[in-house]
């Protein structure tokens, strides 16, 4: 497989430490074409943009985590959008809801969700979102963002989609993409591999979130963005497609939404 193009990783992670400058390096000659390194603090964010400023084929998302949404208030977000103007920023995230581990109080998590929409409609920025057992209220605050800044369009990513295709069809409406990862390879897990097989080729993205939901047969492994490899044949063959054709279409897909 080449080409690939993984739009969430964690390459900051600290499961990375023993090996991190040697992993990346190698990535280009195991068919990583790009990759989008995602920041979940404002310290993390800052080490991605460092990261995408050693490797050319990493890019950053600068964004602040639901997790860590509670220390998040208008000092932050000064600072978040000094450092999303670096140009190895391409995009604000990961943001979003996420009402299964409840790390910040809900009110707070809506909060640096809202304000940081709108921060990426200001700045003309695609966003990358979390959203895990919160779908209406993601809905909900993505199509407020959506229609409160006239002439300024939203756009951006869900990440490792795990709603129902009634979902997918609502954040589609918006032209947002839907990413999927590991999870479509795990035998517990229909809904999102039902969705990938339904979702329009033109907005699907290929993504790891890595060193986190490596894809079966490698579950319990580290994962890395060349196990996107056996998601694209996954989805591929749900979709009577070949699995190469499939990543090469992704690989556009993000380079569009990203502008790259
Ligand atoms: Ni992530």
């Amino acid at each position: 497989m080449t080409n690939i193009f993984d739009t969430h990783a964690h390459y900051t992670d600290s499961r990375f430490d023993p090996d991190r400058a040697k992993v990346l390096q190698n990535l280009p000659g195991r068919g990583v074409a790009l990759a989008l390194c995602c920041g979940t603090s404002l310290p993390d964010s800052r080490a991605a943009l460092a990261l995408a400023g050693e490797h050319p084929f990493l890019y950053a998302a600068c964004g602040v985590h639901p997790h860590e949404a509670a220390g998040f208030g208008a000092q932050e977000a000064e600072e978040l959008r000094a450092l999303l103007r670096d140009p190895r920023c391409v995009a604000l995230g990961e943001i979003g809801l996420d009402y299964h581990y409840d790390f910040s109080p809900r009110e707070q998590q809506r909060e640096a969700f809202r304000r940081q929409l709108a921060l990426a409609l200001a700045l003309n920025l695609p966003v990358v979102v979390h959203d895990r057992e919160a779908h209406e209220d993601a809905l909900l605050a993505l199509r407020e963002a959506k229609t409160g800044a006239a002439g300024q369009s939203l756009r951006g990513v869900m990440h490792c989609f795990s709603g129902s295709w009634e979902l997918a069809q609502d954040i589609l409406k918006l032209g947002f993409y839907l990413g999927f990862g590991g999870a479509v390879t795990f035998k517990n897990a229909r809904k999102p591999l039902a969705v990938a097989a339904l979702c329009p080729l033109d907005r699907l993205l290929l993504e790891t979130d890595a060193p986190y939901m490596t894809p079966e047969p490698c579950r319990g492994q580290r994962c890395e963005s060349p196990h996107i490899a056996l998601t694209a044949e996954k989805i591929a063959a749900a979709r009577g497609m070949d699995a190469q054709e499939l990543t090469d279409i992704c690989n556009e897909n993000g380079r569009r939404l990203f502008q790259l």
